[in-house]
């Protein structure tokens, strides 16, 4: 048993230190519990190969967490209450500070977890308070469903049909429909840039703002340079080709490796458009494709899925757009931003050095979190005045 335990420790220890080479040099603060977190998601992708491997067991299984419903929904400072919204289960912060008669500004909140995992509780819970409560809003945020038992565009849709009946009917909420926010981390954040176009081009509906924290916004390619050097802990490029897998009910199994080569794009005018114009040739297209897998995926080229790729971005609302240095979706949020900027949008880009991916929702990095929510409190603030 003593034995047992002395090369558990030892595996342990040589673990840390594998992963301390993986997590890059300019993670500085808080580098020791990055560490951890990288170890233990790299406990957990080799779970993953053996369930997928031996088992037929979908890699995601492991990362659904089914966190307990919230029992203490008040927190002193901020009330919480589960509703409906266009048949969509949210749940509804309001802060104290807000009195019954006042409107507010109110704020859309979609989670993140690769589009398959996650849900408004754990600790999207404990962000949904602290943003009621630190920006005065009204938080909603939003349950959408989860693939790959609803692939794209179902959440997406969810999301978006949860946004416009809120604008719609806004004094309902005690919200004030020219202070409407949405927002979201991660995959939460990819639907948050898709419904500032969805509204903006089919409804000419602009919000007050769009908040983006390390969102995902193209699917077409891995090889983006921060793909390969911020490639470690929460998030590693393997991970995301499994999550777009999945996405588009895919095997995982079968075609993430594809997907991480790039076979999942074939050449085309689109593709070829898309990675001179879009991700400026800073990647070049895989040689091969899987033909069967593009149709498949056909979608990922679309601004439905990759909002990178949209031809026409000048009509977008206001977009606050918080990113982690040592992610490997950094570099994405970059030419998603130099292309706002380009096109005349008011856009605004904050990059947090020593952040991983996970940062705002791991409680891992509270330096860097409590950054990001100060940013978003004054962008809150500015539309206010
Ligand atoms: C809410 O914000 C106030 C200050 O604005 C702070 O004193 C209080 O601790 C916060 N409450 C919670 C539960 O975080
Ligand atoms: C997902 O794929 C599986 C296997 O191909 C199929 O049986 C299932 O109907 C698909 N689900 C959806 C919602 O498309
Ligand atoms: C919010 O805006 C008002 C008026 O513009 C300003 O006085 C106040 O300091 C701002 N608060 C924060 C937290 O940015």
């Amino acid at each position: 048993m003593k034995r047992l335990l002395l090369l558990f420790g030892v595996s342990l220890i040589l673990l840390a230190l594998y992963m301390d080479r993986q997590v890059p040099e300019h993670v500085v603060l808080h580098r020791a519990r990055v560490v951890v977190i990288s170890s233990l998601m790299n406990v957990i992708h080799t779970l993953m190969y053996i369930g997928e491997t031996f088992f037929n067991y979908e890699y995601y299984h492991w990362l659904k967490f089914d966190f307990p419903i919230q029992p203490v929904m008040d927190n002193g400072d901020v009330k919480a209450r589960n509703d409906v919204i266009a048949d969509t289960p949210v749940r509804i912060y309001t802060p104290y500070s807000k009195t019954e008669s006042s409107i507010s500004p109110g704020i859309l909140f979609f989670h993140g977890g690769g589009f398959c995992c996650l849900s408004i509780e754990g600790f999207y819970h404990d962000i949904a308070m602290d943003l009621a409560n630190r920006t005065g809003s009204i938080v909603i945020s939003v349950d959408y469903r989860l693939a790959p038992e609803y692939p794209h565009p179902v959440g997406l849709n969810d999301c978006f049909a949860v946004t416009k009946y809120v604008y719609e009917h806004s004094n309902q909420y005690g919200i004030d429909q020219n202070r409407l926010y949405i927002s979201g981390d991660s995959s939460g954040g990819n639907f948050a840039a898709v419904i500032n176009d969805m509204l903006a081009e089919k409804h000419s509906i602009n919000l007050a703002g769009v908040i983006l924290v390390y969102p995902t916004l193209q699917m077409a390619t891995f090889d983006l340079p921060s793909c390969h050097t911020e490639s470690f802990g929460p998030l590693t490029r393997t991970l995301m080709a499994k999550f777009l897998t999945t996405y588009f009910n895919v095997s995982s199994t079968k075609y993430h490796q594809a997907v991480l080569e790039g076979r999942h794009v074939c050449r085309s005018d689109r593709s070829i458009e898309i990675f001179s114009k879009y991700l400026k040739d800073k990647v070049s297209m895989s040689e091969e494709c899987d033909v069967e897998l593009s149709q498949k995926m056909a979608a990922v080229l679309d601004k439905t899925a990759s909002p990178l790729f949209n031809d026409d971005v000048s009509g977008l609302s206001r977009t606050l757009i918080l990113l982690a240095k040592a992610d490997v979706l950094r570099d994405e949020g970059i030419l998603y931003y130099e292309r706002l900027k380009e096109k005349g949008v008011d856009v605004q880009l904050k990059i947090y050095d020593s952040a991983p991916h996970g940062f705002f929702s791991d409680g891992l990095c509270p330096t860097q979190y409590n950054m990001a929510m100060d940013e978003i409190v004054v962008f809150v603030n500015q539309s206010s005045s």
